[in-house]
């Protein structure tokens, strides 16, 4: 296997302009599929698609916001056929790392539309092609603050758990479908999501930091795009409602 794991698939990736997405991006369209690669950094995306261009894979670009419904149905449009084989929402951000008491509004709407409702509205957009095909796989990149309160603020932590309550959701609802729906939960990656994670509460990153001590090592993002690869493909036809982290030991 390996290769030709994607050859003839048609995948859509959100975040496909950067870090994780890009990796995923990259590396399915290396196995064969035709990626529809979805972001809101335009520069990203054209990076992804010289990348890939450059690579002889094939791929379309989408400049969206996934927190648009508008913008959701025209990634969903951009498929070359009928079918998208495989979803991965890996579009994310962060939260300056706040606690509750000093979350506005504003904050917690925004981390929990780009992180919750965004992935929920792409699983709703492809689950009725995938129920078509009669097969299909979802892979949602969720984090270790979906486990656990001790990486990030509480609307990142709060949307991050969401994420996986959506994943297993899916997954048992749509089993008898052929669809499977899987979470991968990385520990820290070296990408561009720093822009989004600058410590805007001096005393709670200062109580943060004491978990953040057990790091053991920071990833690749290729890293984590191979278990994206792996559970989206035939390879992993017994995995379904799973919550993989990929952590280098961080929560054992
Ligand atoms: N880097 C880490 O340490 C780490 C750890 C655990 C989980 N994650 C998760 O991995 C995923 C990818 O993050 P990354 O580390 O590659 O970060 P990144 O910032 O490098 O990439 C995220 C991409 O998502 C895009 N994006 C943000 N909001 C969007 C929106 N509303 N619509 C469309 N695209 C949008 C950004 O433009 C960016 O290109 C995120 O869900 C993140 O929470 C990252």
């Amino acid at each position: 296997m390996g290769e030709s794991r994607y050859e003839g698939r048609v995948a859509l990736v959100t975040g496909a302009g950067s870090g994780i997405g890009q990796a995923v991006a990259v590396r399915l369209a290396g196995e064969g599929a035709f990626v529809v690669a979805c972001d809101l950094d335009a520069d990203g995306l054209s990076a992804t698609q010289k990348a890939i261009a450059e690579a002889g894979g094939q791929a379309s670009t989408v400049v969206g916001d996934v927190c648009m419904p508008a913008d959701v149905e025209r990634m969903v449009a951009a498929r070359p056929g009928e079918r998208i084989d495989l979803l991965a929402n890996v579009a994310g951000v962060m939260d300056h790392f706040r606690p509750v008491t000093e979350l506005d509004d504003d904050m917690w709407h925004h981390v929990m539309a780009v992180n919750v409702t965004g992935p929920m509205r792409l699983c709703r957009a492809v689950l009725p092609l995938m129920r078509a095909a009669g097969r299909g796989a979802i892979v949602n990149v969720s984090s270790i603050g979906g486990l656990t309160g001790a990486v990030a603020g509480t609307a990142y932590v709060s949307s991050k758990h969401a994420l996986i309550g959506l994943t297993r959701s899916t997954a048992v609802l749509y089993a008898d479908d052929g669809v499977r729906s899987n979470v991968v939960c990385p520990g820290g990656v070296a990408t561009n999501i720093g822009r989004t994670a600058t410590p805007e509460v001096p005393w709670a990153f200062e109580r943060l930091q004491k978990s953040f001590a057990r790091t053991t090592r920071t990833a690749e993002p290729d890293e984590i795009a191979a278990l994206v690869a792996w559970l989206g493909s035939d390879e992993a036809v017994n995995v379904n409602g799973a919550v993989v982290t990929s952590d280098g030991g961080f929560t054992a």
